[in-house]
């Protein structure tokens, strides 16, 4: 029987950005009431996250926040208006610094967003007696291991790489005691590399569309031999959705990955392709932090979630291309 989420509230942490606003469509979608707090930060472009929930302004079934999640008492407020409701659905937190790179510059916003801000929401989801909790970690918890791929979730996680992986590896485990203690009810998905229609321009699909585009060279860490696993977000939104409707046990971790892995070479020759233009190589040394491969074990997913990605990079490239040149143009009629 498929799960009813209507009339259900959700709280979306993150929701304007890449990943949350997906969802947010798809939560809206299936019927449920959405509750987006985000801070709309300039970790990249706000125009980006304000154009992902422009769609979204006028829907009865949405609200929004502008706040900031490391603020306890302004976030609490967001629970006095909603917590009740929230007992019947949930929190869905995706807000996070992201990115392994600037982490080992600004390590203690990660800390303190992606540590302290979990713990606010597991502190609120107690005190308001919110049952269920999905939590977006990352691949980048299993660190660099690649004689241990594809990675499993029963793996060892206890050397992450960079700050940021060392956070998400933090969030999962200050949420196994929330779960333990408070009976609150927790999935922990680790996403692997997601892309498509919305990307973050820090990432590397975004960032190559767009100097190959405007004809620049794009900076190759290594010798274009590192491999990740690219999830296309259509897929992660299906996990997201099986992971909330998952209920049979109080703590669970997942992958969620295509389980396919492309290498960085053929990465940039594929979007060569879409782009009908050459990439101009500039090739960088290894960058600390970044791991060589990602590659998702899915079994499990697939198995307690009926998980099942549907679409290959040579599929989702040219979709993201497609959205990145529309996107490109729109941007240039708004103010800067
Ligand atoms: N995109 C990926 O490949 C990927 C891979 C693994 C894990 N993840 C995780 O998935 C989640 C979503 O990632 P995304 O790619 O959509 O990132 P994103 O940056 O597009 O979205 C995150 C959102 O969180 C908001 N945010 C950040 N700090 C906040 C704060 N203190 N208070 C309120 N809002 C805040 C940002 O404004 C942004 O809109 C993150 O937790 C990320 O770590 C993403």
């Amino acid at each position: 029987m498929s799960y009813d989420y209507s009339g259900k509230t959700y709280l979306v942490t993150g929701g304007a950005g890449f990943i949350g606003s997906h969802l947010t469509r798809a939560l809206l979608d299936a019927g449920a009431h959405v509750v987006v707090v985000d801070e709309f930060n300039d970790f990249y472009d706000p125009a980006i996250k304000a154009h992902n929930l422009a769609p979204f302004a006028n829907h009865p079934r949405f609200r929004l926040y502008r706040q900031d999640i490391r603020e306890f008492v302004g976030l609490r407020d967001v629970f006095e208006h909603h917590g009740r409701g929230l007992q019947n659905g949930g929190i869905i937190h995706l807000a996070a610094r992201a990115g392994v790179r600037p982490s080992l510059k600004e390590p203690r916003i990660y800390l303190e967003t992606n540590v302290t801000g979990t713990l606010n929401l597991a502190e609120l989801a107690r005190e308001f007696q919110v049952k269920k909790f999905i939590f977006a970690s990352s691949s980048s918890v299993y660190g660099d291991n690649p004689q241990q791929v594809p990675f499993q979730e029963d793996q060892d996680i206890s050397k992450p790489i960079s700050p940021y992986a060392s956070t998400k590896a933090m969030g999962e485990s200050l949420l196994y005691t929330y779960s333990h203690l408070y009976a609150l009810q927790v999935v922990a998905l680790r996403f692997f590399t997601v892309y498509g229609p919305g990307q973050r321009p820090d990432l590397a699909i975004h960032k190559f569309t767009r100097l190959i585009d405007e004809g620049k060279p794009i900076p190759v860490f290594g010798d274009g031999s590192t491999r990740r696993d690219y999830t296309y977000v259509d897929d992660i939104i299906q996990g997201v959705m099986a992971a909330v409707a998952y209920e049979r046990s109080p703590y669970e971790i997942f992958n969620l990955g295509e389980s396919q892995t492309t290498d960085l070479s053929t990465l940039i020759a594929y979007l060569e392709g879409c782009l009908g233009k050459k990439a101009l190589i500039d090739r960088q040394p290894m960058q600390p932090g970044d791991v060589s491969i990602t590659y998702a074990n899915i079994d499990k997913a697939r198995l307690l979630l009926g998980y099942n990605p549907q679409t290959k990079i040579r599929e989702g490239l040219p979709r993201f291309v497609e959205w990145y040149l529309n996107w490109k143009e729109m941007r240039a009629l708004l103010p800067v």
